[in-house]
């Protein structure tokens, strides 16, 4: 339950890029749901991490940030149980993050495989993209999260969390856990090209509230063995995306089956492509069902994400409060002169 605590803490959040994907889903989202049964979870919308490498259309952000908090509740993240919010709703992040800023280190924030990555093609670098992680830490440690359930790409941004929640303790006083990986997801998700992550920059996904025929529209573009050119070809399940998205949506007889008739090619690519695409879209059937009513009451997201973020508020307060009376920055016990 929100606010309980005997539950672990748990913070995650995603990058606001519109309706959560497969992979979003299968690296993320299902693993968050599950931790909901024994955990208190914060679920944010990252939205000012998002604007970090500087290039974005404005005029699309606000759909992007709707579509993925339909999204979260779609799958079942429950504002009930869940504080769901907007990042840039809780203004506490970014004042953490500045403070953070001096115990950070620029060399350790140039060494992130991910700023080498996204700033290399940039001819100006935005400072915002070399202090993405220091706002990363701000919001897990403005909640004193304990778990945070994140991907392989995340490890490294995660041990500075951990760097700076030391490195904090040590000058300002024991305050901050440092906050542990969570690794229950499914790995890496390759798109539908087979070969790059699923990414929606890529155009290589598959939309979770996509109706059955977009899904199979889209899983019909999908990359199998390559060495199967004819029907007859015996394929190679191992090297198949197709069959790797079976494993994940199929029960493990179900799976079985799929490998054998590959292999001995009683059954084309066609074919298995669209039982996988009967498996995706049957998979997300309820959280199709739920979208639709929510679609239909648009001031209920809103609700849900004011809700959520007047709770974080609240929790992030506290945190902010004590972390500037440690660094010096507010008076205490002199009330009575002023
Ligand atoms: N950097 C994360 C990603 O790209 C998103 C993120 C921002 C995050 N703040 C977080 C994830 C805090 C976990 C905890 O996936």
């Amino acid at each position: 339950m929100a606010d309980d605590p005997s539950r672990p803490r748990v913070f995650s959040g995603m990058q606001p890029s519109g309706e959560a994907h497969l992979g979003n889903y299968l690296g993320a989202l299902r693993q968050w749901v599950e931790l909901q049964e024994s955990h208190e979870c914060y679920f944010c919308i990252v939205d000012e991490h998002a604007v970090t490498g500087g290039d974005y259309a404005p005029a699309d952000f606000p759909s992007r940030v709707f579509d993925l908090a339909l999204s979260y509740l779609a799958v079942g993240l429950d504002p009930e149980r869940s504080t769901i919010f907007v990042q840039s709703d809780v203004p506490a992040h970014t004042a953490l993050a500045w403070l953070f800023n001096s115990v950070a280190a620029v060399g350790e924030l140039e060494r992130m495989t991910q700023f080498k990555d996204k700033s290399r093609s940039l001819e100006s670098v935005p400072a915002g993209l070399l202090n993405y992680p220091v706002l990363q830490a701000a919001d897990i440690l403005l909640y004193r999260a304990e778990w945070v359930p994140v991907g392989e790409d995340q490890l490294q941004h995660l041990e500075l969390s951990r760097e700076i929640a030391r490195r904090w303790n040590a000058r300002f006083g024991e305050f901050f856990p440092e906050p542990q990986p969570l690794i229950g997801g499914v790995g890496r998700i390759l798109g539908l090209d087979g070969g790059s992550k699923m990414s929606k920059s890529l155009g290589n996904t598959v939309g979770i509230l996509a109706g059955p025929e977009e899904v199979q529209a889209r899983v019909r573009t999908a990359v199998t063995d390559p060495q199967r050119i004819r029907r007859t070809d015996p394929g190679r399940p191992e090297v198949c995306n197709v069959f790797t998205l079976h494993g994940l949506f199929a029960a493990s007889d179900e799976v079985e089956d799929v490998a054998t008739r590959c292999r001995d090619a009683t059954r084309g690519c066609v074919d298995c492509k669209r039982i996988l695409s009967d498996r995706i879209s049957g998979h997300f059937g309820e959280a199709r069902e739920r979208a639709r009513e929510l679609s239909a009451r648009p001031g209920r997201i809103r609700e849900v994400l004011d809700a959520g973020a007047e709770r974080a508020r609240r929790e992030a307060a506290r945190t902010l409060g004590e972390v500037r009376e440690r660094m010096g920055m507010r008076w205490r016990g002199l009330e009575g002169l002023a």
